[in-house]
């Protein structure tokens, strides 16, 4: 290790800065040697420094059984016979683990979560689970990680179930949306609330943690379908409920419809007295935020994956679509499958797009990412990018918290559940405030990766 004891600023001192801050006194001596200066480093700091950096890998599966009505993700259904293309596309993608981590130099730090997302991995066939687990191990040092597939109720069988308890999936992660029926088929889901309830059973009968994901907002909720969906969601018992906000895109069923008024949504002051009903009742049964849509019981179980990302760990995202950060370097994959796949055959990583984030927009993400896990750490930000948030943002704030979004506490700034229900207007006021400090206007040096 290194002897810090025997560094030279033992014997050449660092030059006195100027004691007043101002400029210093002109002279030829005091030869600049590093910064910071020797005489702020310490044994104290090896202890962070020399740790390797945590990282977290996102799988993107774009395959399921239907294509539901307000869904925003990179989908394809299975209608035409694709099994073929499915099989390529997950040579594909075993193909990017490796080249990803070859090209960013990945393959020894320790993964802390995988996160198999879609689409539904869990419509994957067994062969083709098995080729991704074996890629991610060849790849990749897995250090006992999180790892979450993500599935709809009725692709899960037991048969699956067993395959991602073989390969140490130990999160499962369930669309329920609603447990009553005539909303789930207005979105073109065939999911019965037994169905839900069996995969449920089937996805805890594994000993992993279970997570639920609801939509609040969807079209045909009334208070009334609503609290029943709730209540049914505190029944199932699950470790996890994730509620989502119906975010409107253009390119969905959902708009069109709603355009054209064959369907009605709930206006956004009647959805937010749905989440804020959820939300009471969520805590009146102990489930805490670890987020501001995902809600743990007795806030045991953390969804590690997002908290890591967002906390400012890598995630080397693979597969179509998917978007991950090395570094400063954001990136996205490109959308097209034959794209994608011909990319992967050149050798050539598919993104499409990236951003070459400078240490101010670090700086800045932390803050923005960081509140939407509900309690920000100010040291830790502090001892990251040297900026003391509470000086810095002091009268946004102020009124944060006389306005009832936020408290100031010991270490942390915390979303109240007024703020957890405002989704992102913390984080927006935080930006703004932080954007202050620096001269030029941000988001105008995108860059493209490669
Ligand atoms: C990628 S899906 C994975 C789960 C699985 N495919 C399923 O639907 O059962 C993850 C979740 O995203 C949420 N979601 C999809 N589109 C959304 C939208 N437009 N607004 C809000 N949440 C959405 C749904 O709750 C869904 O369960
Ligand atoms: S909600 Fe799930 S099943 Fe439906 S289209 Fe989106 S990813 Fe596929």
């Amino acid at each position: 290790m290194l002897d810090i004891e025997k560094e030279p600023s033992q014997e050449t001192p660092d030059p006195e800065p100027a004691s007043d801050g101002g400029k210093p006194a002109l002279s030829r001596k005091g030869f600049i040697i590093t910064y910071p200066m020797f005489r702020y480093w310490n044994k104290k700091a090896l202890a962070t420094g020399m740790k390797s950096q945590p990282l977290n890998v996102y799988i993107h599966m774009p395959y399921c059984i239907q294509r539901c009505a307000y869904c925003w993700f990179k989908t394809t259904t299975l209608r035409e016979n694709r099994l073929k293309e499915i099989d390529q596309y997950v040579r594909s993608v075993c193909r990017e683990l490796e080249l990803a981590s070859r090209y960013f130099d990945l393959g020894n730090r320790p993964v802390e979560t995988v996160y198999f997302g879609g689409g539904t991995p869990t419509l994957l066939s067994e062969e083709n689970i098995d080729h991704l687990f074996a890629a991610l191990h060849a790849n990749f040092s897995l250090a006992d990680p999180q790892i979450t597939f993500e599935g709809e109720p009725v692709t899960l069988t037991e048969r699956k179930a067993a395959l991602l308890k073989h390969h140490k999936v130990n999160r499962i992660s369930l669309g329920i949306q609603s447990f009553k029926e005539e909303i789930v088929f207005q979105t073109g889901r065939r999911d019965t609330e037994e169905q839900a309830f069996e995969a449920i059973a089937l996805a805890k009968s594994t000993g992993a943690e279970v997570n639920i994901d609801l939509i609040s907002g969807l079209a045909g909720e009334t208070p009334e379908t609503w609290e029943y969906s709730v209540r049914r969601a505190l029944e199932a018992d699950v470790h996890n409920i994730t509620i989502y906000k119906l975010e409107l895109y253009a390119n969905t069923p959902y708009y069109s419809a709603e355009k054209s008024k064959e369907i009605s949504l709930p206006t956004d002051e009647q959805e937010l007295e749905l989440i804020k009903y959820a939300l009471g009742e969520l805590r009146k049964h102990d489930y805490r935020p670890v987020n501001t849509f995902t809600f743990t019981k007795g806030g045991t179980y953390d969804q590690k994956h997002t908290r890591s990302k967002w906390l400012g760990n890598d995630n080397c995202a693979v597969g179509v679509s998917a978007f991950g950060s090395v570094g400063r370097w954001n990136y996205q994959n490109m959308n097209d499958i034959p794209a994608y796949t011909k990319a992967i055959e050149r050798g050539d990583l598919p993104a499409f797009r990236g951003y070459n984030c400078t240490t101010f927009d670090l700086m800045v993400r932390d803050a923005v990412m960081g509140i939407k896990l509900v309690d920000l750490d100010y040291v830790r930000f502090r001892d990251r990018h040297g900026i003391d948030l509470l000086r810095t943002c002091d009268r946004e704030l102020s009124e944060l918290e006389a306005e009832g979004f936020v408290t100031v506490g010991a270490g942390n700034i915390s979303l109240t559940d007024r703020g957890i229900l405002f989704g992102d207007y913390v984080g927006r006021v935080l930006e703004g405030s932080l954007k202050k400090l620096s001269g030029e206007s941000q988001g105008s040096r995108a860059r493209v990766l490669f």
